[in-house]
């Protein structure tokens, strides 16, 4: 697999890619593998994940052989607070990705769900390790998920009417070392540009189907129901609640309506 990836790949290309069959979590290992100095641009890819994780703690479904599952070592030498836009900017890595493998752009729903069809295509969870003496970003991990060949019943029962996968929505096997090839190469002029945030959430904007939608934002302790009305330049969601009132959410579960059983 590694070979056909790095067939897609210039031949001078910097960053390292390493695949391995079986992993628990791409991003678990990305983890470690930074703990003990992998440098920036270090790609981990599995054929298959025992406990791939999403946000807020839930799994990710990563059958053998049916799924793009990456993670990225970033060293971006720099604040936490400059990498606020980082979710937003691998989603955008990851659109490209699927459009140039795929033929088609997939959307987001904020913050890090790749879409198509109005059902999940992938997602991405980006984990940080900030040094506590510099407060500098030692290590950021970029992992990717990406639905590629699974057909309806290859997706546990609770995800078969919210998940989709790129085979169901072009009716081809798309090849997926290409597509990790170009998520890689996505991902890699990502990292070139990255301290740009303004011209990157202008993008962001253009391909997040949240904005504009009638949503619920779902807390611990209650569910609120508003209009999406903007994202800010850090990836903030700015949102008119019922209220009237104007608020910014940052993290959190959003439904959207009209997404994945929401309606
Ligand atoms: C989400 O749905 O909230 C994010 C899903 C992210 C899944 C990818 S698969 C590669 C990497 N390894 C993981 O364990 N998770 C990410």
């Amino acid at each position: 697999m590694k070979h056909k990836i790095l067939a897609h790949l210039p031949g001078d290309f910097p960053w390292q890619v390493h695949w391995f069959p079986t992993v628990c979590s791409t991003n678990t290992l990305a983890k470690e593998m930074a703990l003990e100095g992998a440098p920036h641009g270090t790609v981990i890819l599995a054929g298959h994940q025992t406990g791939g994780r999403g946000r807020m703690g839930r799994s990710f479904s990563s059958p053998e052989g049916l799924g793009l599952y990456l993670s990225l070592i970033l060293r971006p030498n720099c604040p936490a607070s400059a990498l606020m836009h980082l979710t937003c900017a691998a989603g955008l890595a990851a659109c490209d990705a699927v459009e140039s493998a795929a033929g088609f752009r997939p959307g987001i729903k904020w913050i890090n769900d790749l879409v198509a069809d109005s059902r999940k295509l992938g997602g991405i969870l980006t984990e940080m390790s900030v040094n506590a003496k510099t407060g500098l970003v030692d290590y950021a991990v970029i992992g990717i998920g990406i639905n590629c060949l699974q057909k309806k019943e290859d997706f546990p029962p609770e995800l078969q009417s919210i998940a989709v996968s790129l085979k169901t929505i072009t009716g081809q096997n798309v090849e997926i070392a290409n597509l990790a090839a170009q998520l890689i190469l996505s991902l890699h002029q990502m990292a070139e540009n990255l301290f740009a945030p303004d011209s990157i959430m202008e993008l962001y904007r253009k391909d997040c189907v949240t904005l504009g939608k009638e949503i619920a934002v779902i807390s611990s302790s209650d569910t609120r129901h508003g209009t999406a009305l903007d994202i800010d330049n850090e990836g903030a969601l700015i949102v008119r609640f019922q209220n009237g009132a104007v608020e910014t959410v940052n993290s959190g579960e959003v439904s959207v309506r009209g997404l994945w059983g929401y309606l």
